[in-house]
């Protein structure tokens, strides 16, 4: 295989088997479902990480139920991440900004009172929808260079196009990194954000590789996929959302100049871009499948019950990969009023609300969104259930 980035050849770093697409929840446990590999790899020549098998969009997104959680986490996230941009002088009042990727609008919705405009683009319909009703104006559409000429055409050029998760959506970044050269000004910003490939990989993060994640970038790959459209690295900020995430900020080539942060944090990436550690990161992710299938056969065995919390695309990964089922763990709790009622694939685990899965008091949580473990945590007590634990998966099983 070949690196989809620059081209040079892979290397594989751990397979996870077959795993259905990770947002694919039934409506019946008997619903027929498909099974996909999913194998990570690895491009020593311009540190790439990426899938070895990528999905149509038509496969990954019909019905697709990701709605971004209503989190104090994220929300403080959106705070600091305005903030950062207002500082580095990468949006103002004036600015227009095109958010790809949009989701329900929430963080357009945040922003809007400091910009001059803001357009979403979201291909999923009822998701998109739901923005509008909001009064985030967002057009349905993958973004690609057709919507883009569109937008530039009948609203004019983005002073900030943003791509929050999303990028390493797609079997190629290339269409959409096109798409949002077109979109911008000649002095206009792409801020792109993604979990980081060097937290993923240093805590042991394997439940991130799912299908819809097509790429792990970090500094070093994201150099060599902005260089060849003719961007550069301008700017880079770290985030404690999804598992550790880094926020790029890159301009047309030729601009500049670019921040200490950029090379502080590149230099840091070679102890994590290398084989020792790639291998130590598939050594984790089977320690973590085994300490979790015995700890869940002794929970069993001692007559405990356990619930999964958050009907996370991380958790089809690790209960798939660990080989959990609804004999396992028969429910999940999850606040998506869509994703409630319905199946997790494959592990055929029914999603319940908070309210029910918190009065409930399992025995155990198995903490599937371990990502919002304190805001979880701190609900969960503070709705009055002093008495479920926590099984927290990574970056290695323990209990609290
Ligand atoms: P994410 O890690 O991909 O953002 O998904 C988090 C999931 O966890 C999402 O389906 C919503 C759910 N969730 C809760 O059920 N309760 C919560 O308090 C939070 C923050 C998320």
């Amino acid at each position: 295989m070949t690196c989809r980035i620059c081209t040079a050849p892979v290397g594989e770093v751990l397979d996870l088997g077959e795993s259905p697409p990770a947002n694919a929840l039934k409506r019946s446990p008997s619903d027929p479902e498909d099974s996909y590999p999913l194998v990570l790899e690895w491009c020593e020549s311009c540190g790439n990480l990426q899938l070895r098998d990528t999905l149509s969009p038509e496969l990954l997104y019909p019905g697709y139920r990701y709605v971004t959680p209503d989190s104090p986490l994220l929300g403080a996230h959106y705070t600091e991440l305005l903030s950062y941009l207002e500082t580095g002088g990468y949006v103002g009042r004036d600015s227009f900004v095109v958010e790809a990727g949009s989701n329900a609008g929430q963080f357009l919705a945040h922003i809007r009172p400091s910009v001059g405009g803001v357009l979403g683009v979201d291909p999923a319909e009822e998701i998109s929808a739901m923005a509008n009703e909001a009064g985030i104006p967002t057009i349905c559409a993958f973004f690609d260079a057709e919507v883009a000429g569109e937008i530039a055409g009948t609203r004019g050029k983005a002073n900030l196009v943003v791509a929050r998760h999303c990028l390493a959506h797609n079997p190629s970044p290339h269409p959409m990194l096109a798409a949002a050269t077109t979109l911008l000004t000649d002095t206009g910003y792409i801020v792109i954000e993604n979990a980081y490939a060097i937290d993923t990989i240093a805590n042991a993060e394997f439940d991130q590789i799912y299908h819809e994640h097509m790429f792990y970038f970090s500094i070093t790959s994201m150099r060599a996929l902005l260089a060849q459209h003719a961007l550069r690295l301008v700017d880079v900020m770290l985030a404690p959302v999804h598992g550790g995430s880094i926020v790029f900020v890159a301009a047309r080539a030729g601009r500049g100049p670019e921040t200490a942060a950029v090379g502080e944090l590149e230099s840091a990436e070679a102890d994590v871009l290398n084989g020792a550690a790639m291998a130590r990161f598939a050594r984790q992710a089977s320690e973590t499948r085994a300490t979790l299938r015995d700890f869940l056969a002794e929970l069993r065995d001692r007559g405990k019950s356990v619930y999964s919390y958050g009907a996370t695309a991380k958790g089809t990964t690790l209960l798939n990969y660990v080989g959990v089922t609804s004999a396992d763990i028969p429910y999940c709790v999850d606040s998506t009023r869509l994703k409630q009622g319905l199946f997790l694939p494959k592990s055929n685990i029914e999603v319940i609300s908070e309210e029910r899965g918190i009065a409930e008091r399992p025995d155990y949580y198995l903490l599937t969104a371990w990502n919002y473990a304190e805001e979880i945590t701190s609900k969960v007590r503070s709705a009055g259930n002093l008495t479920s634990r926590f099984i927290v998966p990574i970056p290695s099983v323990r209990v609290a």
